[in-house]
């Protein structure tokens, strides 16, 4: 055992035994650098994010390296900023959280390391939460009632999984995509037709007032696990039918993103309900949530409502400036570990394909 594991290990008791915590977290798994307050888990005192969008979008898509470096540039400012937003000095933060995967592993490290560094200056506790986990307890923030077990559909721009979540602390997936995940096929979609990166908000605005039945398309049949998602068939479909057409009018382009976004929404929910009717056939009810970026689409959101109010499942969301990235909801999730004793030492690396 190291000596700062020793020395801090009376204040992380004092966490487990008081059930409360101000943490200071970090975010930087992709391109948004991000710094959080967060007090006893679910109440935000300030979450600041420097966004890279302007660079990337000159690309296409996130250039890692260039991530790496713009977190490097960015990150004692956003955590200044973090501090004075919500009021609070150095002396005031009882532990340190981190996200330390899944993500592109140079810009973790920018993240991690901050983190390391702050939490051996002050002498408390430092805890790695995976990214994905952080995603899901969003939910948590934004509603403070949600408690498991429930189901959540967790569609970001690198996954599309839906996860059981037992407690705080049970994980297990219960489908996953075979190829794209959702977010990637939004984005992807998005370059061809030259609207920007990240694709999602772009598709979604293209589509409103457009006709989402203008096109049909085919469904993959999975073998296997049918809960499974793929979306690779449709982004190839939805890519031919756009480079068929040389100088498709804005009507047409309107039309292509409402159908390609109503079918992914199909696609996202259909197997959402399907698993929640074979989960509640047990004596244990599930709610439903859903987490990640792609949890901001309007399309999305108001077909899980609607078809959860029909099927009279509570349903739970973050609100927008939790589905995408931030370090609030690391702050989250780091503190549940906290408050069950967990945490880690400083030697805790980066790990790109970490999972849940
Ligand atoms: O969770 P996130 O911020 O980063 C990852 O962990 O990947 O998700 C980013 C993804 C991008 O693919 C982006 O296009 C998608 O979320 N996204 C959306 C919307 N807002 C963001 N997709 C559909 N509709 C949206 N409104
Ligand atoms: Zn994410």
């Amino acid at each position: 055992m190291t000596d700062y594991f020793k020395r801090t290990q009376n204040k992380l008791s004092r966490i487990v035994e008081s059930k409360a915590a101000t943490v200071l977290a970090f975010e930087t798994s992709c391109d948004d650098t991000s710094v959080a307050v967060v007090k006893n888990g679910r109440e935000v005192l300030s979450n600041v994010t420097a966004s890279q969008i302007a660079v990337h979008n000159l690309y296409g898509g996130v250039v890692p390296e260039v991530a790496s470096r713009k977190h490097i540039e960015s990150i004692s400012a956003v955590a200044k900023g973090a501090l004075a937003e919500a009021g609070v000095g150095f002396g005031d933060i009882d532990a340190v959280v981190s996200t330390y995967g899944p993500g592109l592993v140079g810009a973790v490290l920018v993240g991690l390391n901050a983190a390391k560094g702050v939490a051996l200056s002050l002498d408390v506790p430092f805890v790695g939460v995976n990214h994905m986990r952080g995603h899901i307890a969003a939910n948590y923030i934004s509603n403070k009632e949600l408690e498991p077990p429930f189901l959540c559909l967790v569609v970001s721009g690198g996954h599309s999984q839906l996860i059981r979540v037992d407690s705080y602390s049970e994980f297990t997936q219960i489908a996953a995509t075979r190829d794209d995940a959702a977010g990637e096929a939004f984005d992807k979609i998005s370059r061809e037709l030259g609207l920007g990166y990240p694709g999602g908000i772009h598709i979604q605005k293209m589509g409103e007032g457009g006709n989402e039945r203008a096109y049909t398309f085919t469904r993959p049949k999975m073998k296997g696990n049918q809960l499974d998602f793929s979306f690779s068939g449709l982004k190839t479909a939805v890519m031919n039918i756009i480079r068929g057409e040389k100088n498709m009018s804005e009507a047409a382009m309107r039309d292509i993103c409402a159908s390609f976004n109503r079918t992914v929404v199909q696609m996202l929910a259909d197997n959402t309900f399907e698993a929640l009717d074979e989960l509640n056939q047990g004596g244990k009810k599930y709610s439903l949530a859903v987490a990640g970026g792609v949890a901001a689409n309007k399309m999305l959101r108001e077909a899980l409502i609607s078809r959860s109010a029909k099927k009279g499942i509570p349903f739970y969301s973050p609100e927008i400036k939790y589905c995408t990235d931030n370090a609030a909801m690391i702050g989250c999730e780091g503190f549940y570990r906290l408050i069950r004793g967990e945490r880690d030492d400083l030697t805790l690396n980066a790990i790109p394909y970490l999972e849940i």
